[in-house]
C-alpha cells in the first residue's frame, strides 16, 4: 500500500441538550460519527473528535428550578449521564466537554465582540410574550392555547399536534403560560440580532464550495429564495446562559454559544495534551473540520454558523455531514408504544451496543433519509450475518487448529482466490466508509464473508478431520488457517464498527491492533493463536420483547400525543390552581359499558363501548388491558370524560377518556360511582 500523507482532521457530533437522557435516535449519529473517526484513525490521519454536553436556555433553567437544584448541578449530573450513554456504546470522543465552560464564555464573547466591531450585530426593540407572574418572556414552547384553525385546546405557542398547522403564538386563542399558567401579556423588550440578512452573497458562493450534500444545498436554496432574516441572539433574565458583555441583563442565546463549544471542547483539548488552538481555528487553517449533524439543525449549521466563523475571522467548515431522523418499526418513536427507548434502557435489556453498531451501519447510506430501526429485522439481521456468516467463519475452523494443531497456523505457499479478492476489496471498501455509506461497505463485506464460508463450505474441515493419513490433515490445517486469515481481514474492515469484538479478535488472533495498512500483511506458518472462545452470542428476540415492554408507558390511550417524545415539556411544572371555570370545563359523565373487546394489534388497549344517554353509544379506546378481563367490563357503571376532542388512532376513533388511577404501586384502576346513578347523569 502507498503510504498517504497523514491529514489533520478534527470532528464533531452535535452538542446533546442537557436536559434528557440519550435515546436510540441520538445514537444514530454519535455511532455514524464514530465509526467514521475510528476508520479515519485506522488510516493513520490525526482526528480529534470532540463533543460536549449542550446546557443553555430555559427548558434547562425551568428543569433545574422543578427539580429544586441549580443548573450547574443538574447540568453535572446529566453530563455524566451522557457521558456513561456514550462510552458504553464504544463513542469513544477525545474530549466530552461542557457549553458552560470558561473557554466558551471567552470564546463566545470574543467571537461577539468581532462580529460587533465588524457592525454584525443590531439592537431592535421587538414584543414578546411575558408570564407577569414568573416575570419572565416566554419561548413559543412555551406559551399554549386553543389552536387558531381547529380548536384544539391546549396546542403549543408554535404549532397544533392535532390539525398540525403551524402559526406565531400571538395566533393562539386563550393563551396561556405553560409555566405558571397565568395569561401572557405583550411586552416590549430590546434584543441583539445577528445581521444574517447581510450574509446571503457570502452563503450563496459557501454553499456552492461543495461542504454540503446535495440535499442539503437544495435546502438552501430554498431558504435563499424565502429570504434571510436576522438572527435574535439574546435572550433577557432570567435565563440560564453567558451574559452579554456591556449588556447587562441580557444573555446569549443557547444556539449562540452552542456550535463555538465545539471550539471549546477543543480547546480544552488543546490544554491538556498540547494541541495549537489557532492552526485549527484559524482563517486559513489547512486542517480539516467536519461536523455531523441531524437534518433538523441544519439552519444552524448551514447558515448562522459558517457565517458567525467567516465575520469572526475563522475557517469555515470542510463538510457539514447531515442525516435523517430514526424510526422505529417505520413509525415515530413513541412511548405509548414502547420505541421511545433510551440508551440505559438498551443497555439493561439488549446489553451488547455492537448489535445496534452493526445495525445502524447496515442501514446508515450517507444521505439524508430517516433510517428506520425494524426490531425484527434488527434481530434477523444480526443473527444471520453479524453471528451466522461472519463468526461462523471462526467457530467453524479454530476448533481444529486447536485441537489438532496446537494452535499453530500453516499457510500455503500460493495464496488462495479467496483470500485474494477479500484483499483487493479494501480499496472499495475504505471507499464506502470515506462517504459514510457504511450500508454498501457492510454489504461488500457480508459479500466477502460468503466467499469465506463457500470456501469452509468446500473444504468440509469437519470431514477432512474424520480421514486419517498426512494428505488430509495437511489440507484440514491449510484450508481451517486460510478461514482464520479470512476472518482476520474481514474483522479488519469491521472495526471501525465493531470495535471490543475487534479487540477480541485480535487477542485470540494473537496480533496486535489492526490497521488499515495490515491488509497486506498476512498470517504466517508456525504463528500461534489463543484458543477460540465465544466471540458473539446470538441475539434473542425476548430481550427485544422486554425492551418495549419497559419503555411503554402507563399512558391512557386518549392522552395527548403532545405529552409525548417532549420530555422537554413534560417535565414543566403545572399551573397550581385551577378556577372553577377551568374545571368545569371538563364534561364528565357516568358511562355504561356496554361492551369491552380485545383490539387485533394493540398490546395495551381494549375497546369500550359507552352509552352516555346519547342516542349513540361512544367508542373509546383505554388502556387498560393489562389490568382488566373485558368480560369483567360489561354491564359496568365508570367515568369518562365526554368533551374531549374525538380523536383518530390506528384502531378507529376514540371519543372520550375513561379515568383510571395508577402509579408505581398498581393500577390502572377504573372508577365506580355508587349506586343509583345512571348512564348520563354530569359529574360534578
Ligand atoms: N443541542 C442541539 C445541538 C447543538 S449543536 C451545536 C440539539 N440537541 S439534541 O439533543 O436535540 O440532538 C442532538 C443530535 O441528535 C442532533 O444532531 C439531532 O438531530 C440528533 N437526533 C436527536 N433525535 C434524533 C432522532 N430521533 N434520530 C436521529 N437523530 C436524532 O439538537
Ligand atoms: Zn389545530
Amino acid at each position: 500500500m502507498t503510504q498517504k500523507s497523514a491529514r489533520k482532521i478534527l470532528v464533531t457530533s452535535a452538542l446533546p441538550y442537557a436536559n434528557g437522557s440519550i435515546h436510540l435516535g441520538h445514537l444514530v449519529e454519535y455511532i455514524q460519527t464514530d465509526i467514521w473517526v475510528r476508520f479515519q484513525k485506522m488510516q493513520g490521519h490525526t482526528v480529534h473528535y470532540v463533543c460536549a454536553d449542550d446546557t443553555h436556555g430555559t427548558p434547562i433553567m425551568l428543569r433545574a428550578e422543578k427539580e429544586g437544584i441549580t443548573p450547574e448541578a443538574l447540568i453535572e449530573r446529566v453530563q455524566k449521564e451522557h457521558y456513561a450513554d456514550f462510552s458504553d456504546f464504544l463513542v469513544e470522543f477525545d474530549n466530552y466537554y461542557s457549553t458552560n465552560s470558561e473557554e466558551n464564555r471567552e470564546l463566545s464573547s470574543n467571537i461577539y465582540k468581532v462580529l460587533k466591531a465588524n457592525s454584525k450585530i443590531a439592537v431592535k426593540t421587538i414584543e414578546q410574550y411575558f408570564d407577569p407572574v414568573k416575570e419572565m418572556f416566554l419561548p413559543d414552547r412555551f406559551i399554549k392555547g386553543e389552536c387558531p384553525k381547529c380548536h384544539a385546546k391546549d396546542q403549543y405557542g408554535d404549532s397544533c399536534e392535532v390539525c398540525g398547522s403551524t402559526y406565531s403564538p400571538t395566533e393562539l386563542i386563550n393563551p396561556y403560560s405553560a409555566v405558571s399558567g397565568a395569561a401572557p401579556v405583550r411586552k416590549e423588550t430590546e434584543h441583539y440580532f445577528f445581521k444574517l440578512s447581510e450574509c446571503g452573497d457570502f452563503l450563496k458562493e459557501w454553499t456552492r464550495s461543495g461542504t454540503l450534500q446535495p440535499e442539503a444545498a437544495n435546502k438552501m436554496s430554498e431558504w435563499f429564495e424565502s429570504g434571510l432574516s436576522d438572527w435574535d441572539i439574546s435572550r433577557d433574565a432570567p435565563y440560564f446562559g453567558f451574559e452579554i458583555p456591556d449588556a447587562p441583563g441580557k444573555y446569549f442565546y443557547v444556539w449562540l454559544d452552542a456550535p463555538i463549544g465545539y471550539m471549546a471542547s477543543f480547546k480544552n483539548l488543546c490544554s491538556k495534551i498540547g494541541l495549537d488552538f489557532d492552526e485549527y481555528w484559524k482563517k486559513d487553517s489547512t486542517t480539516e473540520l467536519y461536523h455531523f449533524i441531524g437534518k433538523d439543525i441544519l439552519y444552524f449549521h448551514a447558515l448562522f454558523w459558517p457565517s458567525t466563523l467567516e465575520y469572526s475571522g475563522h475557517r469555515k467548515p470542510t463538510k457539514i455531514f447531515a442525516h435523517g431522523f430514526l424510526t422505529v418499526n417505520g413509525e415515530k418513536m413513541s412511548k405509548s408504544r414502547g420505541t421511545f427507548i433510551t440508551a440505559r434502557s438498551y443497555l439493561e435489556h439488549v446489553k451488547n451496543p455492537e448489535y445496534l453498531r452493526y445495525y445502524y451501519a447496515a442501514k446508515l447510506n450517507g444521505s439524508m433519509e430517516d433510517i428506520d430501526l425494524n426490531l425484527e429485522d434488527f434481530v434477523a439481521r444480526v443473527n444471520s450475518d453479524l453471528v451466522g456468516k461472519y463468526i461462523n467463519i471462526a467457530s467453524r475452523t479454530a476448533g481444529f487448529i486447536a485441537k489438532r494443531f496446537d494452535n499453530k497456523l500453516q499457510m500455503s505457499a500460493t495464496q488462495p482466490s479467496a483470500v485474494t479478492e477479500i484483499k483487493n476489496a479494501a480499496k472499495l471498501v475504505s471507499e464506502y466508509y470515506v462517504a459514510r455509506d457504511y450500508s454498501r461497505a457492510l454489504r461488500e463485506i457480508m459479500r466477502l464473508a460468503d466467499l469465506a464460508n463457500a470456501d469452509v463450505a468446500a473444504a468440509a474441515p469437519w470431514v477432512q478431520a474424520k480421514q486419517t493419513g498426512d494428505a488430509a490433515q495437511q489440507g484440514l490445517h491449510l484450508d481451517c488457517s486460510s478461514a482464520l486469515e479470512m476472518f482476520r481481514l474481514l474483522t479488519l474492515y469491521l472495526k471501525p464498527i465493531l470495535p471490543t469484538l475487534a479487540s477480541n479478535v485480535e487477542k485470540f488472533l494473537n496480533i496486535g491492533p489492526l490497521s488499515w495498512e495490515n491488509v497486506s500483511d498476512s498470517l504466517t506458518t508456525g504463528h500461534q493463536i489463543q484458543s477460540y472462545e465465544h466471540l458473539v452470542t446470538r441475539l434473542d428476540p425476548k430481550w427485544i420483547d422486554a425492551m418495549t415492554e419497559a419503555n411503554k408507558e402507563n399512558l391512557l390511550a386518549t392522552a395527548s400525543p403532545a405529552t409525548q417524545n417532549s420530555p422537554v415539556v413534560a417535565t414543566l411544572p403545572e399551573a397550581e390552581y385551577i378556577s372553577i371555570d377551568d374545571f368545569t370545563k371538563v364534561d364528565l359523565r357516568i358511562a355504561k359499558i356496554v361492551n369491552a373487546e380485545h383490539v387485533e394489534g394493540a398490546e395495551k388497549l381494549l375497546k369500550l363501548t359507552l352509552d352516555i344517554g346519547e342516542e349513540n353509544p361512544r367508542q373509546v379506546f383505554a388502556g387498560i388491558k393489562s389490568a382488566y378481563d373485558p368480560a369483567t367490563l360489561v354491564g359496568r357503571l365508570t367515568v369518562m370524560v365526554a368533551n374531549l376532542a374525538p380523536r383518530k388512532m390506528k384502531f378507529g376513533m376514540s371519543e372520550g377518556m375513561v379515568l383510571a388511577a395508577s402509579d408505581e404501586r398498581g393500577g390502572p384502576f377504573i372508577l365506580s360511582p355508587d349506586e343509583g346513578s345512571q348512564p348520563g347523569m354530569r359529574v360534578k
